[in-house]
């Protein structure tokens, strides 16, 4: 599928405190403070089940689905088209237009369509010459443009990739869609999708709301894992993925996320147990929660998984702190992430082959372990008593318990 990727203070007086702003200010970047990303955004995106093969009856149906199936009232609320849109060439006058085979009434109908049902419009595009699978016309060159375009149409959200992007430089690139955008006064979330390859959790937050921090999520286990020090967006599996994000949580935070790619959730390829270890772990990292599969045939078990409101709160969570890897006992592992009001989600992670028992330590939290602390499991949507010290379950092969403690005393 892949083809043609880029390679790429403040104790002093009150009076010297302002200065040192206004300097501050003065050489930053303008700054991606549009507060529409306060929390991981959540939706659903075209790529994972259609690739290239989308159009506007699907995409509308798909909006349709987001309301039946309890999605939107769940919290996902983006669709995003993702790849295979566009019209090969730009109009004379340099404008992109939707491929009129695939969506003859157009880009604003469709955006009109997904917001007449509460929900909001993606679009994507790359910030090279090409989008990715040379299914169109890239920005480069065109951002203001492009950016008009969308706004135009009604667009809320704008993934950009990084296929075609021989010789340009990442940063600036990105800064230039990022400021057309804004040009716009037109609030859209900007989501940077470079595959991690330029490191852009150091640089993007005053660019975008999130960033790629890897190449594209899988639907299997673990394969792919000759692509790991390759750059260029290649497939893998999503605990490969997981591997890669365990130093990256300091980065991220509200209004701009890293982002380990959509959900491979529902798609063939996956066990019930590692769909859900995968949306567990997704949560713990405060990835945005973007499903790829096709919702009108979404069985009870998926749904069960993709509509779990605790789990969701968790990667929801008013904080904003991402977790990560707390201890490594071979293949079982503890992750967990700070939540508001000093509780704390973990996840219970066996990578094995059978089932094992795994036991977070208070230790392993930082706390105290006479520590009183309530103990909530939410995939069992079941309290499990007050506890000291430690909390041991057995947890299912590349399966997850995932829990939620709450100490008595914060
Ligand atoms: C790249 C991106 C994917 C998807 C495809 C479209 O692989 O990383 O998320 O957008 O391009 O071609």
């Amino acid at each position: 599928m892949l083809t043609n990727r880029g390679i790429p203070r403040a104790t002093a007086a009150i009076g010297s405190f302002a200065l040192i702003s206004i300097l501050i200010s003065a050489v930053s970047v303008p700054g991606l403070e549009n507060g529409l990303a306060r929390t991981p955004p959540m939706g659903w995106n075209s790529w994972n089940s259609f690739a290239l093969n989308i159009n506007e009856e699907t995409i509308r149906a798909m909006a349709d689905a987001m309301l039946q199936t309890g999605m939107k009232r769940a919290g996902y609320d983006y669709v995003i088209v993702d790849a295979g849109w566009k019209n090969k060439e730009r109009t004379p006058d340099g404008k992109l237009t939707a491929d009129p085979r695939k969506f003859p009434s157009g880009m604003r109908s469709l955006g009109d369509y997904i917001h007449a049902r509460g929900l909001k419009f993606g679009i994507y595009t790359d910030a090279g010459t090409q989008d990715c699978d040379g299914a169109g016309p890239g920005s480069s060159g065109h951002e203001e443009i492009d950016a008009a375009m969308f706004a135009a149409w009604g667009v809320d959200y704008v993934k950009e990739d990084w296929c075609k992007s021989e010789g340009l430089d990442a940063r600036s690139a990105y800064t230039k869609m990022s400021r057309a955008l804004q040009a716009t006064g037109r609030p859209m979330v900007f989501s940077i999708s470079e595959w991690g390859d330029n490191h852009p959790w150091v640089w993007a937050a005053d660019v975008a709301n999130l960033w790629r921090t890897t190449g594209d999520n899988k639907n299997c286990w673990d394969c792919g894992r000759e692509t790991m020090e390759k750059p260029g967006g290649y497939p893998r599996g999503w605990t490969l993925i997981l591997d890669s994000q365990v130093a990256l949580k300091s980065y991220a935070g509200p209004n701009h996320w890293n982002d380990p790619d959509m959900l491979q959730v529902g798609n063939p390829g996956l066990s019930f147990e590692e769909s859900r270890a995968h949306f567990s772990l997704w949560a713990i990292l405060a990835a945005p929660l973007i499903a790829g599969n096709d919702l009108r045939t979404m069985s009870p078990q998926i749904s069960s998984i993709l509509l779990n409101e605790e789990v969701i709160r968790v990667d929801q969570d008013a904080l904003g702190a991402p977790g990560t890897r707390v201890r490594k006992d071979g293949d079982l592992e503890v992750w967990a992430r700070p939540l508001a009001e000093g509780s704390e989600a973990v996840v219970l992670f066996n990578r094995s082959a059978s089932a094992a028992k795994i036991t977070v330590d208070w230790k392993d939290l930082h706390w105290d372990e006479q520590e009183e602390v309530s103990v909530r499991d939410l995939w069992a949507h079941q309290d499990r008593g007050i506890k000291r010290k430690e909390y041991t379950a057995s947890v299912p092969s590349h399966g997850v318990v995932m829990i939620r403690l709450k100490p008595a005393h914060r």
